[in-house]
């Protein structure tokens, strides 16, 4: 039997150490290493097989068959996956407890079943019967769903290779171990362990895998950030505002685009897709009130429209005070900085707040136009044409630049009902055929006569 050592192992990179230190070597984070006991486990025989017959070859002589990929049904997920699940490929979905990841995972597993692939639903946290509880509220049929109720990592292999599923889900990989280490289920080491062992099976299997992943209160997923470097597609479930919404959203995706959303509603019955995100997050916006502006974003590369809301207000101490929600008060600084010396506009004596509704977190540039627009409205008291979108980026000598991806944000904006989009002069777009009317601004003082003459 080899020998157990001891080492120490970084929480946050899961970096190697040999001695206890305060500081991680690898990543520099400081009291994060953690003792564990490794049994340094002899390679199995499928590695080694698999590492003697291989030659190198030219890429010209490479062949393969494109897999098709498994579309879910659920028409979001497979937008954020990049089009449905890959065969062979292992997927992270991460979250805080209760916000619904076993749930969406089990409606994955009866839409896949439905499909027609076999699928093992693994759970190391519920009885067979919780799951069963949890299934007979959601409107798939479940019935075929195979489930067990197990957390040895060995074992699960072994019935992996004696069922042969196409499909498997692990809920969670903290509750699986392996024992070929000796420390504690949850542990750094035993997670980046189990995660290598289930991506290296499903490879081997052509087996799609899924894995649920606890989140700690700093919000990475628990275990070290390699979890998500073994992985080929990480998932974070967030529900930005504590509301029913859920939003999936992809960090990292080896089979299309990162940085996708997709927009969930939690119901009496499972998750149901949210098919308008933008109308979702422009839902009671006031009619009449002064400080509103909307805005074009773009999550990943889908255009989102989203209100964001100026209040001013007299500051009654010496500095005023300046908080942004759902945007980065320095930007936010800036572009009052900019109001005032290019657009006349007093500001330094108004304690500024600014908030993104929805939950949502605006870091585009291309945001700045509405920014702008809502405090100047807001300071003015003059409520903004409700029919207008903003499009620009806002330079600091008061310049309005273009944006990218600007037709899709404009077909977004035309598609629900607005009428006119400022923008910057500079936009290469012509008018003729656009969604919307187009305002063109060059710069900041421009604008604010546009919009108030
Ligand atoms: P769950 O999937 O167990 O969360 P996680 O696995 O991320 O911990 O979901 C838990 C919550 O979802 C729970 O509070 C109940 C709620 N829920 C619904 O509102 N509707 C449903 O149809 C289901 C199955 C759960
Ligand atoms: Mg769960």
């Amino acid at each position: 039997m080899p020998k157990i050592r001891t080492v120490y192992l970084c929480t946050e990179c899961g970096g190697e150490s040999h001695r206890w230190e305060g500081q991680c070597p690898h990543c520099k984070a400081w009291n994060t290493l953690v003792e564990e006991r490794v049994r340094p486990a002899p390679a199995t025989r499928g590695e080694r097989a698999a590492g003697s017959d291989a030659s190198a070859v030219v890429l010209a002589d490479v062949q393969g068959v494109e897999r098709p990929r498994w579309q879910i049904g659920l028409a979001e997920l497979d937008f954020v996956l990049g089009g449905g699940v890959v065969p062979g490929s292992l997927v992270l979905l991460g979250g805080e407890p209760g916000i619904g990841k076993s749930t969406l995972l089990l409606q994955v597993s009866a839409r896949l079943c439905g499909a027609g692939h076999k699928v093992l639903y693994v759970s190391g946290e519920e009885s067979a019967y919780q799951v069963k509880l949890r299934a007979e509220r959601l409107p798939e049929a479940t019935d075929d769903v195979l489930v067990l109720a197990e957390t040895s990592a060995e074992l699960v292999i072994d019935r992996v290779d004696q069922i042969e599923p196409d499909v498997l889900v692990i809920d969670s990989v903290q509750t699986l171990y392996t024992e070929r280490l000796e420390s504690a289920p949850g542990s750094v080491a035993q997670v980046r362990e189990v995660a290598a062992v289930l991506q290296r099976l499903a490879k081997r299997r052509e087996m799609a895998a899924f894995i649920v992943g606890h989140v700690t209160k700093e919000g990475g997923i628990a275990g070290p950030k390699t979890l998500e470097h073994i992985v080929d597609v990480v998932l974070y479930f967030e529900s930005p505002t504590g509301l029913d919404h859920r939003i999936v959203r992809g960090t990292k995706n080896r089979f299309g685009a990162a940085d996708e959303i997709a927009l969930f509603r939690m119901g009496a019955q499972g998750l149901e897709p949210v098919d308008n995100p933008s109308a979702m997050f422009l839902q009671g916006r006031p009619d009449r009130a002064s400080g509103s502006a909307v805005v074009a974003a773009l999550e990943g590369t889908r255009p989102l429209l989203v209100e964001v809301q100026a209040l001013v207000n007299k500051s009654v101490y010496g500095s005023p005070q300046r908080v942004a929600t759902g945007f980065d008060g320095r930007r936010l600084a800036l572009l009052l900085a900019v109001l005032e010396r290019r657009a006349r506009l007093r500001t330094s004596d108004l304690d500024v707040f600014l908030n993104v509704v929805g939950g949502l977190r605006l870091s585009e540039p291309a945001t700045d136009l509405g920014v702008i627009a809502a405090v100047a409205s807001a300071i003015r008291d003059v409520m903004l044409d409700p029919e207008a979108v903003f499009v620009g980026e806002v330079g600091l000598g008061g310049e309005v630049r273009p944006v990218r991806q600007l037709e899709r944000r404009l077909g977004e904006a035309g598609r629900l009902g607005f009428k006119r989009a400022f923008l910057a002069r500079s936009s290469e777009i012509a008018e003729k055929g656009a969604p919307v009317a187009l305002e063109k601004v060059p710069d900041v003082g421009r604008l604010i006569d546009v919009l108030f003459g």
